[in-house]
């Protein structure tokens, strides 16, 4: 058995989806830049207004990636759950409305290659934040790792960022095209969702969707779904550079909105209810506000 079936064979009796557990959601990308960090904490910050306990897991690893957008200085990583022996549950930082996060471990020499036994080790791990979230997003670095294709395996639920730049789409081709070839990826369990963000228009976003959906649905064969479009936007800069989500910072920007749809797309929320509930939302805001 060589290293890479070891491996295999680890994921498959560890996987990251049990049937009751949380909901695992797994954001990732072809290529780079394109706003999986920014989806990962916007989602989780949308999913948290409806409710949910969620926990983002940042499998970016040995980049801040999670913890810059957030403000939020980590106390401990996955470093610490790698060598000194902590616990999952122990290396969770609360952020802002109480999301918890998990850093990749920014900045600690051997995080970003890691090898057979500590990815191991990582993900029978994961498995102890079920108990503690109802949403699991997991964040990934862009492009085709293996650490990547492990995690996009062991999760039924993949999210996949394009834009409208010419590579994001046959980036994002390439990447799914090696996940249908990887011999653990089962093929009906899982789903892939399309975001497009950064799009000048709803239009050109389904139009990116539509392209992408065109070769998967001939070569590749695989379940894909259209979740939405995040509209280029610069409240989201800004957010960034403020370090704080644009769902928290700007919640009446375009983005915001977006990221509100697609997580009621996501929680199955009927469209008729989205418009009660922002518009019942807004009332009792006012309500305490005091403007009534
Ligand atoms: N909808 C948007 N409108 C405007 N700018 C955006 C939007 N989404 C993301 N950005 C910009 O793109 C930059 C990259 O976003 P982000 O870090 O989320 O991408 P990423 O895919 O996680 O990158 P990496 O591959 O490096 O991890 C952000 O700093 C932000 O300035
Ligand atoms: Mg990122």
């Amino acid at each position: 058995m060589d290293q890479a079936d070891k491996l295999r064979n680890i994921i498959k009796a560890n996987q990251v989806a049990p049937a009751q557990g949380a909901r695992v959601i797994t954001v990732t990308s072809g290529k780079g830049g394109v706003g999986k960090s920014n989806t990962a904490i916007n989602l989780a910050v949308q999913f948290r207004k409806l409710g949910k306990r969620v926990i983002i897991f940042d499998a970016d690893f040995g980049l801040a990636n999670i913890e810059v957008m957030f403000g939020a200085i980590p106390k401990h990583s996955l470093a610490d759950l790698l060598y000194q022996g902590m616990n999952m549950k122990e290396i969770i930082t609360w952020g802002p409305m109480e999301i918890g996060f998990v850093s990749g471990g920014s900045g600690i020499a051997g995080m970003r290659n890691l090898g057979t036994d500590n990815l191991n080790y990582l993900v029978r791990n994961l498995s102890e934040l079920d108990k503690l979230a109802d949403v699991i997003i997991i964040d990934t670095a862009a492009g085709i790792h293996d650490a990547v294709l492990e995690f996009l395996v062991a999760s039924r639920e993949i999210i996949v960022v394009a834009t409208q730049e010419p590579t994001s789409i046959t980036d994002s081709y390439s990447l799914l095209k090696a996940l249908n070839l990887h011999p653990r990826f089962q093929k009906e369990e899982s789903i892939i969702k399309v975001i497009t963000n950064k799009v000048e228009t709803t239009q050109i976003g389904k139009q990116l969707y539509s392209k992408l959906d065109t070769v998967v649905s001939r070569y590749l064969k695989l379940n894909m779904e259209f979740l939405g479009v995040v509209p280029q936007d610069n409240a989201i800069v800004k957010a960034v550079m403020q370090q704080s989500p644009v769902c928290i910072s700007f919640p009446q920007s375009a983005s915001a909105k977006a990221y509100e749809d697609i997580t009621a797309t996501l929680m199955n929320i009927p469209h008729t209810d989205r418009i009660y509930r922002r518009g019942m939302g807004g009332f009792f805001a006012s309500l305490i506000a005091g403007r009534f």
